[in-house]
């Protein structure tokens, strides 16, 4: 059964991006564990506006693992410590009475901070800009279910688009990283025929972009795969340098 819990909380401060940040401690009172993480700070923050201090400014929209928005650091992992989850599926009865909990934002330097915990993420925004979507005219919606598609590849182009975009598997990578998400985004349409025509362009465009935003290169840690709350595999990456190699051999 939910119990009530007091917590201490060290949150990241941070006015600007170019402003130096700290962390500052917060204790919070007769939390009860049914409430969601955001919930709690969102307790927090209506506490420090009580005191006349600054909210904490954090991202969030759907709150129920869809948009990607949500992009919290806790306790040294991207989403905090339940797998497969987003930070606004977490429950404080993942915490125990007494907790510390520690809350910084993604550590990137593809997602500079805008304030506190909020960071801006508008490079993966322009790698889908790059490449990932489907320009030829591919008919109606009774053309496309008109095509057969091996239930196999369905199933593999379903898994990869499950990705939310919400970057931490840039922000989990010591690398930086974005090559989980971008062979998400280049899988979902490569394996589809819709998204063939424009594969090898699509994949050369996305990889090139994803390099002039600064994005480490991908060494294999799985990190990425281990946080990310939408489980999508590593194998995609393997497609992406597949598609990459088959482009530029084109070439
Ligand atoms: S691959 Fe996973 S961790 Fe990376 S952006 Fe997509 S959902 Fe988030
Ligand atoms: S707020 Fe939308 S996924 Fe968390």
């Amino acid at each position: 059964m939910d119990k009530n819990i007091n917590i201490t909380l060290k949150v990241w401060r941070q006015r600007g991006p170019k402003e130096k940040g700290a962390f500052e401690t917060y204790q919070l009172k007769d939390i009860s564990q049914g409430t969601s993480f955001l919930e709690m700070l969102d307790i927090l923050n209506e506490q420090l506006v009580n005191e006349g201090k600054e909210p904490v400014v954090f991202d969030h929209d759907c709150r129920e693992g869809i948009c990607g928005m949500c992009s919290l650091y806790i306790d040294g992992h991207p989403h905090g410590p339940d797998t497969e989850i987003t930070t606004c599926q977490l429950h404080m009865r993942k915490f125990d009475e007494g907790a510390t909990i520690t809350i910084e934002p993604w550590r990137s330097a593809g997602f500079p901070v805008i304030r506190d915990l909020m960071v801006d993420r508008y490079a993966y925004d322009k790698i889908i800009q790059a490449g990932g979507f489907v320009s030829v005219n591919t008919g109606g919606i009774p053309d496309a279910n008109a095509i057969p598609i091996p239930k196999k590849d369905a199933d593999l182009a379903m898994d990869a688009a499950a990705c939310i975009g919400c970057g931490a598997c840039a922000a989990a990578c010591k690398n930086g990283s974005a090559m989980l998400f971008v062979s998400a985004k280049v899988s979902q349409l490569a394996l589809l025929p819709q998204g063939r025509i424009e594969a090898a362009r699509r994949a050369k465009a996305m990889v090139a972009k994803m390099d002039e935003l600064g994005f480490g290169n991908c060494t294999n840690t799985r990190a990425c795969e281990a946080e990310c709350p939408k489980a999508v595999s590593i194998s995609n990456i393997a497609r992406l340098n597949r598609e990459f190699i088959k482009a530029k051999l084109q070439d």
